[in-house]
């Protein structure tokens, strides 16, 4: 690991000698009103746009234009097959096989859809863990699951806390809760990477720790895709859902993917709700009566693809599968280590960064705890040209993304910190 040093001159020295410096020209940096770069550290809530971006939704845009209907069967990318030109990138971005993997909805959508096959609950085991802190929006989809079924959510869900006055959830205390009331859980629900405090979990131990007691294991990769790397199918996860705005980059509001263990791929025995996108191609136009599911994860979509809000991730996969999560992953553990370096130096009692010590424990995303003075650094940062995201209560989020994100962003970011302190 490179020893840091303080100073602009190490962090231009950083700048000068990175391999994936070239990829910041591929995005477009927010200006201020004097045409200068601002510096963008939330990519962990949307992703910068791909230079290409535009050209993929343009492409379809002419499509409609000149050809219309025409476009379904005609064209680089037809619309009736556009997800399947995704399947083998984002599979890559995963760790998955192409069948694995397909891109549809908006995630919370999916997580619903993928409970509906992998959340069964019985009398004795009808429990659904997961993290305490996870993202509201898991917590009331998990509610409302709980409900759907009949049971109490006060009662049905597990939320493994961080142990008092600690802000992290100790692994070892996922696989105790599993231990303890393994059998009466139907499902895990794990957040790979957490919103609030960056951290991540050893997803193939909580994995094989849950499998072992009978459990279905799901994960919300939300904060985890294009952020470390995941080996889906290795793992041996049941489902996975992400959405692509944050660091993969789609844009706002874009198509999200799914995940589907092979093991589970051509269950027939698995109850699903159905839409006729998800029905056997060969037979779609046919309309017959009878559903008859794609093989693997394609047999879960429902209606036909959203193609100009899919466009912009063909760009920002093609970005990815160019670098590399590796060389992603190598990259954001130097310039998330040297943003900790940098905060650490600045010795001030202002904040408290609650993000895991350990870089094997995090992504590229550190929080920062502070007191009653945050929401008001926080936006004396963004008069400062400074992009990063406040989340209640106190903590402002600060995510430098390998991408697009240089040490001299970093640096600038603490120095004005500093100042404001
Ligand atoms: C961890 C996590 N889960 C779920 C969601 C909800 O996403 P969506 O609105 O795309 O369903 C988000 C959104 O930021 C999130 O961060």
């Amino acid at each position: 690991m490179t020893d840091f040093r303080p100073g602009e001159t190490f962090a231009k020295e950083m700048d000068s000698a990175d391999p994936l410096s070239v990829y910041r020209g591929k995005f477009h940096i927010p200006r201020n009103a004097e045409g200068e770069d601002r510096i963008y550290l939330v990519g962990n809530s949307l992703g910068l746009q791909p230079t290409r971006a535009m050209e993929f939704v343009w492409e379809e845009m002419e499509m409609w234009k000149t050809r219309a209907g025409g476009g379904h069967h005609a064209g680089k990318r037809p619309w009736e097959l556009y997800e399947t030109t995704l399947s083998d990138k984002t599979a890559r971005l995963v760790g998955a096989k192409p069948s694995e993997v397909i891109v549809m909805n908006s995630l919370t959508v999916n997580l619903h859809l993928l409970m509906v096959s992998f959340y069964r609950p019985t009398k004795d085991r009808y429990k659904i863990l997961l993290e305490a802190k996870a993202f509201p929006s898991d917590q009331y989809a998990v509610a409302s699951q709980l409900k759907f079924h009949g049971f109490d959510p006060e009662d049905g869900m597990i939320e493994v806390s961080p142990p008092e006055g600690e802000s992290t959830i100790r692994q070892e205390d996922i696989l105790e809760a599993i231990d303890k009331d393994g059998k009466s859980i139907a499902l895990i629900l794990i957040g790979g990477v957490n919103y609030f405090t960056g951290q991540s979990f050893d997803l193939a131990e909580i994995t094989q720790a849950g499998q072992n007691q009978g459990c279905m294991v799901g994960l919300d990769l939300a904060h985890a895709a294009g952020n470390v790397p995941l080996n889906l199918h290795d793992w041996g996860v049941d489902f996975a859902a992400w959405c692509n705005y944050k660091y993969i980059n789609a844009g706002p509001g874009s198509v999200a993917s799914a995940f589907v263990h092979e093991k589970h791929g051509n269950r027939d025995d698995l109850p699903r709700f159905a839409g006729w996108w998800g029905h056997n191609r060969e037979t779609r136009f046919e309309m017959p009566k009878q559903f008859d599911p794609l093989r693997g994860a394609e047999g879960w979509q429902i209606s036909n693809i959203n193609v100009l809000s899919t466009a912009p991730l063909l760009a920002s996969l093609d970005l990815f599968d160019d670098v590399g999560m590796q060389s992603l992953r190598e990259k954001s553990l130097l310039l998330t280590g040297y943003l900790e370096y940098l905060l650490d130096e600045a010795s001030t009692e202002a904040f408290t960064i609650i993000s895991p010590r350990n870089r094997e424990e995090r992504g590229c995303q550190l929080s920062l705890q502070f007191g009653e003075s945050a929401k008001s650094v926080h936006k004396r940062l963004n008069d400062e040209g400074i992009i990063c995201d406040y989340r209640e209560p106190g903590v402002i989020r600060v995510a430098p993304v390998p991408f697009y994100n240089s040490f001299m962003d970093v640096f600038n970011f603490v120095e004005e910190l500093k100042k404001l302190l």
